[in-house]
């Protein structure tokens, strides 16, 4: 979950790092660092905190040269400061490091190491690769990288430089993800394709055991055992730069909300056949056979693509009538699931990096089921070990809360239950067709809500003093309502829960007051007249409440203190809309608190460690 940034080329290295290490932020921000060589020795300038305050430093005093590394951290072994800070050198300054991942067995080494008489200067897990990197090294960088690889246990991304061969840089993966951008005359090393893009768009994705030498003029991709040059397809990307930058809205969060509609019609795009009346998934490995067995469906994720997950269940059930359980991924392989024989397990990641994501799944195949993954990135670790990927298509995520990678994994969900529902035929093919139909409606039901976005702002001030929020629903509604919550949790500190509306009597009624905040959704026709007897329930202890719910409800303003109206769509299909209002509450209500929106305390955007 740190970032890596790497650059050997023609021109300084030191604003090439920093702009770098500013797009991958987003994974880590407790303190970064840059090491540059000037080809006669190495120089470091890092600080605690968020890359301004490395970017201080570098103007009280630069570094010079065309070859360098850089990180930006998200503390692990050792808390944020100075001395903890990537790059790591070792005791003579002649081996320069940055790493993202976790060395498990770094406390044994370390011993070893001080027993060998060496000096210590951090906390970090990670000094023990620049000191072994001295140990190791007798003339060849490459073959030393290699032995101390063979040395660590854990996962390792890797960014490594050396004085004594200032003509080149080596990066290496093991678990944890790592790229190397392709230039003229300069190359670069990245965790993530954003901190490349102002400079190349084409791009190596390294694999688990691939270590890639690079110089100005050249790459080379080796497997980490031997000198076998090992094939990587260079991949163009295409996103655009503005996609990767704010666009001119205030926050990535921000932009990210209003990208929803494109996003969504992108996730579709290539899904549905022309007739309009079939789902299709021309790539698709599972064969037709193989999909019609399916018996039983494990979805795991974590945060919020676990709450896309608790829809993708009430969308499987009652489109495929297959049964679903959603597990959250760090607990799902230490429960001991029981799988049937012909399970499908389906990991949802934005990131498609998620350590607990991929172990769960990798348990899944371990038991023998099938794994179909749904993520934003190509090639990401999850995509490329699941048997199929769907791929949302949502355009990179930078803000830490996720809001459209969620909206498109919905989308997902929906065309892989209509799939599996034409598949098993447990669906009428008019009933595809209209449910299609509704579904390619919904991004222009979401850019009308997003019209009216402003308006919760002034909702948004009126909670802002608040020490605590519930948000209800019931059935889908409730699911959506997990995900409203978290979303104001992770951006505006302040507490809320979500509840089953119809829970509330058996416990948590009794934290309903005067005055406490309420968000009600309501969007089930099956289930409204329910809610209005419990929101009544919370309205009768001194509650206020604001209820969301479509134009066939607008009974509820009889009940609630305040209504926020969305589109009539499907109820299957309502989460599309009813999390909007919900994402816009909770991105105002950090706003007006001032809070870092799109870099909340304590969060990570990709969480690679368990
Ligand atoms: C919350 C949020 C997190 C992520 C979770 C999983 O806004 O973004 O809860 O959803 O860390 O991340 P991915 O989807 O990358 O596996």
């Amino acid at each position: 979950m740190c970032g890596i940034m790497g650059y050997i080329g023609y021109r300084q290295a030191q604003p090439i790092l920093i702009n770098g290490l500013k797009k991958l932020e987003y994974r880590g921000y407790d303190s970064a660092g840059i090491a540059i060589c000037d080809g006669e020795s190495i120089a470091v300038r890092k600080a605690k905190g968020r890359i301004d305050a490395l970017v201080q430093k570098t103007e009280q005093s630069g570094l010079s040269g065309s070859i360098g590394i850089g990180h930006t951290r998200w503390a692990t072994h050792g808390r944020p400061s100075d001395e903890n800070s990537h790059p790591h050198l070792d005791a003579t300054n002649k081996f320069s490091i940055v790493h993202n991942g976790i060395i498990e067995n770094y406390l044994e080494i370390k011993q070893e190491l001080i027993e060998q008489g060496v000096a210590f200067r951090s906390e970090t897990d990670t000094e023990v690769i620049a000191h072994l990197l001295a140990r190791e090294y007798a003339g060849d960088l490459v073959a030393a990288v290699r032995a101390v690889a063979g040395k660590i246990r854990g996962a390792f991304a890797l960014g490594v430089m050396s004085e004594y061969e200032p003509d080149k840089l080596v990066a290496v993966r093991v678990a944890s993800p790592l790229i190397i951008g392709v230039g003229e005359n300069e190359n670069f090393i990245g965790s993530d394709i954003p901190a490349i893009l102002e400079h190349t768009r084409d791009v190596y994705v390294l694999e688990d055991g691939d270590l890639a030498v690079l110089t100005s003029d050249s790459v080379r991709v080796m497997s980490l055992l031997t000198d076998d040059p090992v094939k990587r397809e260079l991949v163009r990307i295409d996103w655009d730069k503005e996609q990767a930058e704010k666009d001119g809205y205030a926050h990535y969060m921000e932009k990210e909300i209003h990208e929803q509609p494109r996003a969504l019609r992108n996730t579709m795009t290539g899904r549905i056949d022309e007739t309009g009346q079939k789902v299709i998934f021309p790539n698709l490995q599972l064969s037709s056979r193989s999909v019609k067995q399916i018996e039983k469906i494990y979805i795991v994720a974590c945060g919020t693509a676990y709450h896309a997950g608790l829809i993708g269940k009430h969308v499987i059930e009652s489109l495929a009538q297959i049964p679903v359980e959603v597990d959250v991924a760090s607990e799902f392989r230490y429960r001991r699931p029981l799988f049937a024989k012909n399970t499908l397990t389906i990991a949802v990641s934005q990131s498609g990096e998620t350590a607990d994501t991929l172990a769960a799944m990798r348990e899944a195949k371990r038991n023998g089921s099938a794994v179909l993954a749904i993520t934003n990135v190509v090639g990401s670790s999850i995509a490329r070990e699941a048997d199929d990927v769907i791929t949302t298509n949502a355009g990179p995520e930078i803000a830490v809360a996720s809001t459209k990678a969620y909206t498109s994994q919905l989308i997902a969900f929906y065309l892989w239950g209509m799939y599996l529902a034409q598949q098993k035929a447990t669906m009428a093919p008019q009933e595809i067709a209209a449910l299609l139909g509704k579904l390619k409606e919904l991004p222009e039901q979401v850019a009308e809500i997003l019209t009216h976005a402003k308006q919760l702002r002034h909702f948004a001030e009126s909670i802002k003093d608040e020490r605590q929020l519930f948000f209800i629903g019931r059935g889908i509604d409730f699911a959506v309502s997990m995900e409203g919550s978290l979303k104001l949790k992770e951006i505006s500190y302040i507490h809320s829960e979500a509840y089953a509306a119809g829970e509330l009597k058996h416990g948590t009624l009794a934290l309903i007051e005067e005055g406490t905040r309420v968000i009600a959704l309501s969007t089930q026709d099956a289930l409204h007249e329910k809610m209005i007897s419990n929101i009544t329930e919370v309205k009768a202890r001194g509650a206020n409440v604001l209820g969301i719910t479509h134009e066939d409800h607008l009974d509820l303003h009889r009940t609630v203190d305040d209504v926020c109206l969305i589109p009539k769509t499907d109820a299957l299909l309502s989460p599309v809309l009813s999390v909007i209002p919900l994402q816009l509450i909770a991105y105002y209500t950090s706003v007006v608190l001032g809070n870092d929106v799109d870099r909340p305390r304590n969060l990570a955007k990709s969480v690679t460690v368990e």
